[in-house]
């Protein structure tokens, strides 16, 4: 299946359907698939009035939408998601619509890093695909600014590598080398027609760009994968500060190894990120203003996890732009490097203990030591010296971040 039915969604169709949905509406048949194409026909930020006026209708009856109680609160999602510019919502959360991507609920932690893998992994393919599809003439969305085939084959050498690596569903292999772009097309849809279940609407309910050039969708993948990765480095954290408080070392020690581990992987979507043209980052973002990482409720969460962050940090547009973080550590919130120094106080006979894990807190450390001097470099790249859309000075913010540590106690004066 080369092409997508009716990749055009023109808004008098959209109109009919939603008319011809709420006669009967069941909030598992709401025309999704429509409302995406149509948005992905003219940008989020461009939707046609009469259309933003219907969905505020259809949400306005939401009491007489029918259903089970898990459908009616997707389609509320959904509409929050669709009509955040409408609302004044919109932020990097509704733009990147982390809440649409995320399994209803989250699974115990080893079936969590599958999913989180396989949930990867699939946002990398479904961003391949699209790049080989759009070069082949088998796409027409997002068709202004496509990128050279010489941008898309490196988008392919670096996506693979880190969709091979993450793949934990591994339901039809990707073999390294094929003979061209459309081998490596028929190989990318096969892949995603054996996808889980749900994965499919999952991937096409997450991409709602704000304009209609082609690098978004890769821009908006590329989030959504570190995205995921934050949100695992989260939950590794939290599990860890549960074993270190029961003393039980060596499983702290390992879900700290992951930690290092999961962050290494990511490092790549860096270089795929880098092939995107700037000239259309340039243009696309003028109407992603007010939405920025700097709001990412998981890296926050992540970096409150590892040690208590700096005061100036907690007063400063870093935890500013994600306040239930920032409420989470000024009420004081357990750390690793906390209940790891009361570990080892309580066992101060056994520096090997000690040494391992100042070993494991450094060795994350140093790798988000890189991620960030790698996301600086990128976004000096892109943006140079123009301030951020998360309405920091830009890059020199960045820049002033790289020296905050991790691991800090509470009681440091610095960082
Ligand atoms: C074109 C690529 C990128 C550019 C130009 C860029 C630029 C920026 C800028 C200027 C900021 C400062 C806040 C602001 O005013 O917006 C920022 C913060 C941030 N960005 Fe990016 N970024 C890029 C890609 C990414 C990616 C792919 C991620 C992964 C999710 C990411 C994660 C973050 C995070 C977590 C922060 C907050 C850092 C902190 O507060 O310490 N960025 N970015």
């Amino acid at each position: 299946m080369y092409f997508h039915e009716g990749e055009f969604g023109l808004p008098g169709l959209l109109l009919m359907e939603l008319e011809s949905w709420r006669m009967s509406p069941l909030a598992r048949e709401f025309p999704y698939s429509g409302v995406v194409r149509y948005i992905r026909s003219v940008g989020k930020h461009f939707l046609a009035e009469p259309v933003v006026e219907a969905l505020v209708q259809v949400r306005a009856a939401q009491s007489e939408c029918t259903g089970d109680e898990e459908s009616r609160n997707h389609l509320r999602r959904f509409l929050s998601v669709v009509l955040d510019k409408r609302d004044g919502t919109y932020d990097y959360a509704t733009y990147t619509a982390l809440g649409l991507l995320r399994p209803p609920a989250a699974a115990p932690l080893p079936d969590f890093e599958a999913e989180i893998g396989t949930r990867i992994a699939f946002l990398i393919y479904d961003a391949l695909a699209f790049e080989c599809g759009a070069a082949l003439g088998y796409r027409s969305q997002l068709p202004c600014m496509r990128p050279s085939r010489d941008a898309v084959e490196k988008r392919l050498r670096h996506g693979l590598r880190v969709a091979t690596e993450m793949d934990a569903f591994h339901s039809k292999p990707i073999t390294p080398r094929v003979s061209g772009l459309q081998e490596r097309f028929d190989q990318l849809i096969d892949v995603l027609e054996g996808a889980p279940p749900g994965m499919a609407t999952r991937l096409d309910q997450t991409i709602l760009p704000v304009y209609i050039i082609h690098d978004e969708y890769l821009f908006i993948r590329v989030l959504q994968s570190f995205e995921s990765i934050f949100e695992h480095l989260a939950r590794l954290a939290s599990e860890a500060i549960v074993r270190l408080e029961a003393r039980e070392t060596e499983e702290a020690l390992l879900l700290l190894s992951s930690i290092a581990r999961v962050l290494s992987l990511g490092l790549p979507l860096f270089s795929l990120l880098a092939t995107m043209q700037r000239e259309s980052f340039e243009f696309f973002r003028k109407f992603t203003e007010g939405a920025s990482a700097i709001q990412s409720v998981n890296y926050k969460t992540f970096e409150a996890l590892c040690g208590t962050p700096a005061p100036a940090r907690v007063e400063s547009a870093a935890f500013q732009s994600v306040p239930e973080v920032r409420g989470r550590v000024l009420g004081s919130m357990t750390t690793v490097r906390g209940a790891a120094d009361a570990l080892i106080a309580s066992t101060p006979h056994d520096p090997e203990a000690e040494a391992r894990l100042t070993r494991a807190m450094a060795h994350i450390e140093a790798v988000h030591q890189r991620w960030k001097r790698t996301h600086y470099r990128l976004a000096v790249r892109m943006i140079g010296s123009v301030s951020g859309t998360g309405y920091t000075a830009g890059t020199p913010y960045l820049r002033s971040v790289i020296d905050n540590r991790l691991f800090r106690r509470a009681e440091e004066t610095t960082y």
